[in-house]
């Protein structure tokens, strides 16, 4: 039978001359190296055009266009890694899914079809699987994005959109564990806001902020709440977990002032299965401060596709000043252990996180 799945015309342009030779894999870092391909779909007159795998290129636009003027823009961060038994699979690519269309509906832009996101995906990762490192601590990061495409300097929601799909070999974000500087003076969202989405604007606004931070001798800033100025939301641009006593505590959701991780998901998970109490509720500043005068604050991480589990080496609040040892930690370390084992085919999955291409 003909299908008229959008997916089955994509039109595929390969490259006359592959750059994997080209790039040592062993020595990464992040962000900075580009597979050969790309996917691109267009948004014209409230329908999404067939999609398009071409070379990975520069993409023309006009200096009206109204993404690079109000910030109309979304993405995400998901993960492809080559496992012990030779296959490449994607982590959890249908809840980057989900929440890339859950920004979408914040940031007032057309929902992304499961064909295009999913499959189109799908279909560029196994073009590009030479890409997808094999090396401990490395993956192919995959980047899903969508632009504003009107050529318009009026303030309003844009007729025409771009999704695309670039993708990255990468290694470790951090290589060390990070200090953290409690910066109650900036705010990174508030409750009616955009925090909950991964919109382009929310990581625009922690620049000067962090920078702030770094040039103090951190890392990155735990973010408290836009009103109590206390409440812990998220660090740099990862969840965050604190291990009170035998207890996890991560900040709830409810709010929408934080995003939903799929990393941080993930944890919470593997925390419940290892018998480890969770609590998803409101955590102050003061509770973790007090923890720590009272010898019960174990260990603070960061959770985020990108850094996967960092671990909290240094806590700044005000004249409190926090060093942990990391070599006593039991829990995070054992956590991430297992999620990387779990995405490397070393344990079996047995929630059907890995998703094969
Ligand atoms: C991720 O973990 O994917 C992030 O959101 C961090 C990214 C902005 C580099």
């Amino acid at each position: 039978m003909e299908s008229t799945s959008i997916l089955h015309e994509i039109k595929v342009t390969p490259v006359t001359r592959s750059r994997v030779k080209e790039v040592d894999f062993t020595k990464l870092g992040f962000g900075k190296v580009f597979s050969d391909h790309m996917l691109v779909a267009d948004y014209v007159n409230g329908q999404w055009q067939q999609p398009e795998i071409i070379p990975f290129q520069p993409i023309s636009i006009s200096p009206s266009n109204s993404t690079l003027h109000y910030g109309q823009a979304i993405f995400e961060g998901l993960k492809a890694y080559r496992t012990q038994q030779g296959d490449v699979v994607i982590f959890r690519p249908y809840d980057n899914f989900k929440r890339f269309n859950l920004s979408a509906d914040r940031m007032d832009m057309p929902a992304v079809p499961e064909e295009i996101f999913i499959e189109g995906m799908k279909k560029l990762v196994d073009l590009d699987r030479a890409w997808v490192p094999g090396q401990p601590d490395s993956s192919l990061y995959i980047r899903p994005f969508m632009i504003a495409m009107d050529e318009y300097i009026g303030v309003r929601s844009s007729l025409r959109y771009r999704f695309m799909i670039i993708t990255s070999p990468a290694g470790a974000y951090y290589n060390k564990p990070v200090k953290l500087y409690v910066q109650d003076k900036y705010v990174r969202a508030f409750p009616g806001g955009t925090g909950f989405a991964k919109t382009a604007g929310n990581y625009a606004a922690s620049l000067k902020p962090t920078r702030e931070v770094q040039e103090m001798g951190y890392d990155q800033i735990l973010w408290t709440d836009g009103i109590h100025h206390r409440y812990l939301q998220e660090c740099g641009t990862m969840n965050v977990f604190v291990v009170i006593g035998d207890t996890a505590i991560t900040p709830d959701l409810t709010e929408g002032t934080i995003l939903a991780g799929v990393t941080r998901s993930s944890v919470i998970t593997l925390l419940h299965d290892e018998g480890i109490q969770v609590e998803e509720r409101p955590i102050s500043i003061d509770e973790v401060i007090r923890a720590h005068q009272e010898g019960q604050l174990k260990e603070i991480f960061g959770t985020g596709t990108a850094a996967s589990i960092s671990y909290v080496s240094e806590l700044t609040y005000r004249d409190h000043h926090i060093v942990f040892d990391i070599s006593q930690w039991k829990i995070s370390p054992a956590i991430l252990q297992k999620l990387n084992d779990i995405k490397v085919g070393k344990l079996p999955d047995r929630y059907g996180w890995n998703v094969r291409v």
